[in-house]
């Protein structure tokens, strides 16, 4: 007797031999042909039920959605679309499922209606490919890392500092809110709360991760990171997970070339290892948009956009050529842009990158040598005073999915940066050490992965690629 999952069953070729498998029933035809699911893989299992061999009560409780183990024979299937499947022997109900109210019924939901049924959503074939990719891409990342011999660290969760001096943080307090200790000058008494000073969840864990890659030269972290902005857009949670990796003694070229080489090789993993999910995922984005109109649909399939991120040189271009370029094309001349491009110095929006990927270099761009006044304290300044060593990674279909630098290395340099924004030096003393102790000039970036995901799955809204998302005026879950 064999106790497998469907993804084995179908793999193999041996067939007339027993074996028992358990799962959830997606459909159930002509009172004779289960279609079982157990999550393995994209494809159901048929199971064959001789409806003479059971009572009537048991065919009844094979329901869309019930759970059930049948035993049988494995035999070649004469029927279209499968190979192999079980003539059925033994069947058990493990636990039923009411087909009147089951909200996940063999037909097509809404992505909104299956997020308000989150917990259920991964019965469908879109959700569990997707979660299956996510996985997978989460296990390449290790992988990568490892291979290239950086270590894995964990950074905090809860933190006392600002990484990206952005301010826009979850609070971390268990004091009473009905009943909040006050300084004397009436500001909330920080030192009385749990840690004695005033705490946040992370946006980012580059700040210690720098700390580390100061003495054991490559590491990474791969963790929640949160941010209260207030932005509903189809890009954006307020708890996502970022990949962050962190090298001493690399330039901001050797962090491009880190990026690019990282990011083809998850990407071809997936290719070799989750064809079949990326074949279903594909089909599902090409029928999508067949009901678009002609303009919007996507120029590339989606196994043709993951060879083609795969197959081509990043394009490298700072970001003063990039501001040329926008102000001089079209839609910025015709107004056809949301925010106008005019002058050097105005921050990209997201319809900004589209162009530049998707319509000028037609393949993923990496942006570079930012204005510094738009950019995070900790990059280093470069010789002309008003760029900073930074750069982003733009993907089509997404805009920016990785946002990374050369770091400030020189000690004054940073202060200064600091008081100019205001970030007191006993707030980073620690941060501040590591430019006093053995400075040396050094690099990474942060890769949101669900930004990842949804260019990997071609999915086009971020709550569609982590299981519960978590967004302004939703915490369902
Ligand atoms: O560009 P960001 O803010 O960079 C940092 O946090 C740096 N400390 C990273 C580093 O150098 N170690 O964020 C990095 C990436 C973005 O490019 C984007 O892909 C993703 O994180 N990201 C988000 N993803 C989902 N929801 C949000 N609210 C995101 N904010 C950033
Ligand atoms: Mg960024």
């Amino acid at each position: 007797m064999l106790n497998k999952t469907v993804s084995e069953l179908l793999a193999q070729d041996l067939t007339e031999q027993e074996v028992e498998i358990k799962g959830w029933v997606r459909t159930f035809r002509a009172n004779r042909f289960i279609a079982l699911n157990d999550g393995s893989t994209i494809k159901n299992i048929q199971c064959v039920v001789d409806f003479e061999s059971f009572d009537e009560e048991t065919l009844k409780r094979i329901t869309t959605g019930a759970a059930i183990s049948v035993k049988g024979d494995l035999t070649e299937s004469e029927g279209k679309g499968q190979h192999v499947e079980i003539q059925v022997k033994e069947l058990e109900i493990l636990g039923d499922s009411d087909p009147e109210t089951y909200p996940i019924q063999p037909k097509k939901h809404s992505f909104e209606f299956l997020r308000e049924h989150a917990h259920l959503r991964t019965r469908t074939n879109t959700f569990s490919a997707v979660m299956r990719l996510r996985s997978s891409l989460s296990f390449a990342i290790h992988k990568y890392f490892n291979d290239n011999g950086f270590y894995y660290m964990h950074t905090p969760i809860i933190t006392g500092s600002d990484a990206e001096g952005a301010g826009e943080m979850f609070k971390v307090s268990n004091l009473d809110p009905k009943n909040t200790p006050l300084t004397e000058e009436g500001e909330v008494d920080y030192s009385k709360d749990f840690f004695g000073k005033e705490t946040n969840l992370t946006v980012s864990g580059q700040l210690e991760a720098e700390t580390y890659a100061m003495s054991l030269g490559k590491v990474y972290t791969f963790g929640p990171t949160f941010r209260a902005e207030n932005s509903n857009t189809s890009r954006h949670l307020a708890e996502f997970w970022m990949i962050e990796p962190e090298v001493a003694f690399m330039d901001l070229a050797g962090n491009m070339d880190l990026a690019e080489d990282f990011m083809k090789s998850v990407i071809k993993h997936i290719l070799t290892n989750n064809r079949e999910d990326l074949e279903f995922l594909d089909k599902r984005l090409q029928d999508e948009d067949k009901r678009k109109p002609q303009n919007e649909r996507n120029d590339m399939t989606l196994i043709e956009k993951l060879n083609f991120v795969t197959d081509n040189h990043f394009k490298r271009v700072s970001y003063t050529e990039a501001i040329d370029i926008l102000r001089n094309c079209k839609p910025n001349k015709k107004k056809k842009f949301k925010y106008l491009i005019d002058q050097w110095g105005t921050d990209l929006q997201s319809e900004h990158e589209r162009y530049l990927v998707e319509k000028h270099f037609k393949c993923p761009v990496i942006l570079f040598d930012y204005p510094a006044n738009i950019k995070a304290f900790y990059m280093r300044l470069n010789d002309d005073g008003k760029t900073v060593r930074a750069m982003d990674i733009l993907f089509p279909g997404i805009g920016e999915i990785v946002g990374g630098a050369q770091r400030e290395e020189r000690l004054e340099v940073l202060k200064q940066k600091m008081a100019a924004i205001n970030i007191p030096e006993e707030e980073l003393w620690w941060y501040l050490d590591l430019r006093k102790y053995g400075t040396a000039i050094h690099s990474g970036f942060g890769l949101g992965f669900e930004r990842l995901v949804m260019f990997a799955t071609g999915m086009s809204n971020i709550r569609d690629v982590i299981p519960y998302p978590r967004t302004p005026l939703n915490a369902e879950f």
